[in-house]
């Protein structure tokens, strides 16, 4: 990131062109989680398909501007991987494609993360199968924030 600016070209990029934005009807899961310290949510959608591989993401975010552009290039990083796979889109993860944010805005990619596990344990849930190493999703990683 060039020094004296906030936001990399692709957190700009990003944000101003968000990548599958919106919905997807009859999701394989759907998650949604919020941060109450700043009030933002975000909801991601997934379409599975029967060998457990994402065929396409979605995701609607109600909050900033980095919020908007993690979720963008999470729904990039995770279609085409499996349901596995898709546990390595970590918020690192997603901050590395994004070329780094700044630090006050690493919490917003904290929800792109969560909503991810949280449209797979959904996923899993209504498929009764278990994905190894995801666990059950927080509603709000606020509180985890405090935790820390
Ligand atoms: Fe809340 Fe960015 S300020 S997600």
């Amino acid at each position: 990131m060039a020094e004296g600016q906030a936001y990399s070209k692709k957190v700009m990029d990003h944000f101003m062109n968000p990548r599958n934005m919106g919905e997807i009807e009859n999701p394989s899961g759907v998650g949604t989680v919020g941060n109450a310290k700043c009030g933002d949510i975000m909801r991601i959608y997934l379409d599975i398909d029967d060998n457990q591989v994402i065929r396409d993401c979605k995701f609607k975010t109600f909050g900033c501007g980095a919020a908007v552009a993690t979720s963008s290039m999470a729904t990039e990083l995770v279609i085409g991987k499996t349901v596995q796979e898709a546990l390595n889109v970590t918020n690192k993860a997603v901050m590395e494609a994004l070329d780094g944010l700044p630090p006050v805005k690493v919490h917003c990619s904290l929800l792109a993360e969560e909503s991810i596990h949280a449209a797979l344990w959904d996923y899993a849930k209504k498929n009764n199968i278990v994905i190894e190493g995801l666990e059950a999703p927080r509603v709000d990683i606020h509180e985890e924030e405090r935790q820390e």
